[in-house]
């Protein structure tokens, strides 16, 4: 009897090792680069080698973007004749193994994409009846990240097909972080927190700033759309388990002001930082909004907070994110496409965070760090006065 107890003690605390290595891989947000919202399924591995050597050189690495994501169109048509999962070998002719090592070789992480469904949406083969085989694969590739969709998925429920998946990567046994993909349509945060570090809120986003476009069966968002959206779950966010409003649009069309609003304010709103442009060929102003640090840190924030909107006045919002050691993030965004006058008396408005309990303590002087000058712009003891271009923020730190 002693001996069994032994052995089911032996059992147990592999298993627990087994699970525990998968704590931790995002007590942050996650940040990296994917491929799909610039270049759809016309990957190769060039572009991939290319970006790794970019993700390096511009200095995104050094800023936090580890992640090198491939999404949909990585795969062969068909599985091979035991059923595993190719990579196309007109797009990746070296394969995958040779690829992941390079982006490994650079200091960097290999994230893939697959779906739930028997097709992926770009209708690639997808997962469904594979999860074992496919999860052991990822780990066999020593890959770091799996995103999975939720295409072709009749007749399954997402709960159970992103357990199934998730319990496959565990029993693969190389930690993975785990981007449930299902755009919000079956809630995900009021389940999937012990499943994924993070969960789309919401369907796909575009480069617009303010509007939706219909494609029919599904609407893809602009910038302030899913703000609108993500906003209402902020309780759901936290460290290892994050509400993802997709990934970034800097760099893609907007104007420099569109694309620093919503830098900041997936900031505010403790957002995965996936960079979704051609990172080879960007801008100078497209890679300071990237890599600006002050901006990254307070996403990054250890307290893992998502921010909240403390207000809206006439399409002036005012947002606050507590921060660790009793600092914190004020963001000022002018959603209206005319300029704006922003008054706020920090002194007068009491800012609490009823969810979490953090109260800014207005009786203090703090100091204003603007986040995206890199100036102090005084304190707090003086009213915040000043006028905000179209779609602009002004966004500070307040420091101690
Ligand atoms: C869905 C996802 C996108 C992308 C595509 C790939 O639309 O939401 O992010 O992965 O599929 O086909």
């Amino acid at each position: 009897m002693k001996k069994i107890i032994c052995y089911l003690f032996v059992f147990i605390s592999l298993f627990d090792a087994d699970a525990q290595k998968f704590e931790g891989l995002a007590s942050t947000p996650p940040m990296g680069w994917n491929s799909w919202n610039t270049f759809q399924t016309n990957i190769n591995e060039k572009l991939i080698r290319e970006t790794a050597d970019v993700l390096v050189s511009s200095g995104m690495r050094d800023a936090g973007y580890t992640y090198l994501v491939l999404d949909d169109g990585w795969m062969a048509m068909e599985r091979d004749s035991q059923g595993n999962l190719v990579p196309d070998p007109k797009k990746f002719p070296s394969g995958l193994k040779a690829l992941v090592d390079y982006v490994h070789s650079k200091g960097l992480k290999f994230g893939m994409y697959n779906c739930a469904g028997t097709l992926t949406c770009a209708k690639y083969p997808g997962t469904r009846g594979y999860e074992y085989q496919d999860a052991a694969n990822y780990a066999a590739w020593n890959i770091d990240y799996l995103k999975y969709d939720w295409c072709n998925t009749t007749g399954i429920t997402a709960k159970e097909a992103y357990t199934t998946m998730s319990k496959a990567l565990k029993k693969a046994g190389r930690p993975m972080i785990f981007s449930i993909c299902e755009w919000g349509v079956n809630k995900p945060w009021q389940w999937a927190a012990p499943v994924g570090q993070l969960w789309r809120a919401t369907e796909d986003i575009y480069q617009v700033f303010d509007s939706v476009h219909s494609y029919g069966t599904w609407d893809a968002l602009s910038v302030m759309r899913i703000v609108d959206q993500n906003d209402s779950l902020r309780r759901y966010a936290g460290p290892g388990h994050w509400n993802d409003p997709d990934m970034l649009e800097v760099g893609n069309g907007m104007s420099y002001a569109e694309d620093k609003t919503h830098f900041s304010i997936w900031a505010m709103m403790a957002a995965p930082l996936i960079a979704g442009n051609d990172i080879r060929n960007m801008t100078q102003q497209t890679r300071d909004i990237l890599t600006n640090r002050s901006v990254i840190a307070i996403d990054q924030d250890p307290l893992g907070v998502q921010g909240f909107k403390f207000a809206e006045i006439d399409s002036l919002q005012i947002w606050f994110k507590p921060l660790q050691n009793g600092e914190w993030a004020a963001c000022f965004l002018n959603r209206s496409s005319r300029p704006r006058q922003v008054y706020f008396n920090w002194k007068e408005e009491q800012v609490t965070d009823k969810l979490y309990g953090y109260e800014l303590d207005r009786n203090k002087t703090h100091r204003l760090c603007n986040v995206w000058t890199g100036k102090t712009d005084g304190n707090t003891d003086k009213p915040l006065n000043t006028m905000l271009q179209p779609h602009e923020v002004i966004m500070y730190r307040l420091l101690k």
